[in-house]
């Protein structure tokens, strides 16, 4: 194992829980290999009596499913199965009102609980469905993408998309337990892998250079599996801890998060969330390069800085700027837009995550508009 500036990989070697930290509704991760099937016990734990309903999408739930019902089974939780198609398109009305129907069909109570298995679509909807299912039901999170355990099954947002624009209906809702099984990321495509990796990489780059050098000498060991991995989980959920617990409700430092996500979003929008395109990790890699870029051209990060992120996301098989997204090219007009649906704009300014260097991003409220077209009017140039 090469430096370990971020911590002790060692000390991973068996499961590790990181506590989010929110007063009365604190809560813990737990991750680790083969946790999958230690769940019922640990509901059982914390829910005694409880039965439940696993929400999944087909493909999570036929690779997943049944190591998670057998756990259940041994620790005498009666369970169900609600299934979803897999897949962006299903974070809609209809598939909430399919999660919700499919929750009331089993009969189910308040003080029953839900239990979300799949990646960060699975998580945002089913979540949506447990926090408005007889006004709350409990709430379990066991996320099976990269992304969805270093990112979005900690902090509480839940929700699903509207016409009119991603992640614009939900709710904060916190859930009981996480549990973060890094072994059944096994079966996660490469392409997945690496789109859940952006965000790791995020974390270090918002404000811990230290795991940003570990992550450049270790992410060969992190692809591989095992203890690495499960460190660069665990650093992820300790800084997403850490944010949330500072700002739950995103009135602040938790937009920090969003590094990367004002130009990826308005990727992602550009070419209609089209996973075959682009999926959100990919977007987030290439508008990680673009804030370091616009960041250097606006006289806050050194060249050589914006260089080495885009580096290391190259290095490990992520594209890193527009041209390196297939199909038509983009029209400045659609980016400027999506970045105006995605961002307030007011008086000709936006809110921005910009960096004086590896490590130290800030929030910048202050970023004129034209500065943004005039900065992706030279990337679509060149
Ligand atoms: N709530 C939040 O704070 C938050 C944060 C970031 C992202 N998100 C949301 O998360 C979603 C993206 O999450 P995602 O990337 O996990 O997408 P996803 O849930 O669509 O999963 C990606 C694909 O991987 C498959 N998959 C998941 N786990 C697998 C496994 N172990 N083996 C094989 N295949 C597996 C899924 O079936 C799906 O096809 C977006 O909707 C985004 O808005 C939410
Ligand atoms: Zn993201």
């Amino acid at each position: 194992m090469a430096d370990d500036p971020a911590g002790s990989v060692e000390s991973v070697s068996g499961p590790v829980s990181v506590t989010v930290d929110l007063a009365e509704r604190s809560y813990d991760i737990c991750i680790g290999d083969g946790l999958l099937a230690s769940v019922g016990e640990r509901i059982a734990d914390l829910f005694p009596g409880a039965r439940a309903v696993i929400v999944s999408d087909e493909t999570v739930n036929g690779l997943h499913g049944q190591v998670l019902r057998d756990s259940l089974g041994r620790s005498g939780v009666i369970n169900h199965t609600v299934l979803v198609p897999p897949g962006e398109r299903s974070k809609n009305f209809a598939m909430l009102d399919r999660v919700v129907d499919g929750v009331l069909a089993t009969g189910l109570e308040r003080q029953d609980v839900l239990i979300a298995l799949g990646g960060g679509v699975v998580g945002d909807l089913a979540g949506f469905a447990a926090g408005i299912v007889r006004r709350g039901m409990g709430f379990v999170q066991v996320p099976t993408s990269l992304l969805a355990q270093v990112d979005s099954s900690v902090g509480g947002k839940t929700g699903i998309n509207s016409p009119r624009g991603k992640n614009l209906v939900g709710l904060f809702n916190q859930p009981s337990l996480v549990v973060a099984d890094t072994s059944v990321l096994d079966t996660l495509s490469t392409r997945e892998m690496r789109a859940g990796y952006a965000e790791i990489v995020k974390y270090g780059l918002i404000g811990r250079l230290d795991f940003f050098e570990w992550l450049q000498a270790n992410h060969r060991a992190v692809f591989a599996g095992g203890s690495a991995r499960a460190h660069a989980v665990r650093v992820s959920c300790e800084a997403k801890a850490a944010v949330v617990k500072a700002d739950e409700l995103e009135g602040g430092q938790r937009a920090l998060l969003n590094l990367g996500h004002t130009f990826g979003h308005a990727l992602e929008a550009s070419v209609a969330y089209d996973a075959k395109r682009l999926v959100h990790g990919e977007g987030v890699a290439i508008g990680m390069v673009m804030a370091h870029e616009f960041s250097h051209r606006l006289g806050h990060c050194s060249q050589e800085e914006a260089s080495r992120v885009a580096e290391h996301l190259s290095e490990v098989g992520l594209p890193t700027k527009m041209s390196d997204i297939p199909g038509p090219s983009f029209e400045i007009d659609t980016l400027m837009s999506a970045i105006a649906q995605d961002k307030k704009v007011e008086r000709g300014a936006l809110t921005f995550i910009l960096t004086k260097g590896l490590g130290r991003s800030f929030i910048a409220k202050d970023v004129a508009v034209d500065d943004v077209r005039a900065y992706l009017e030279d990337c679509l140039a060149s």
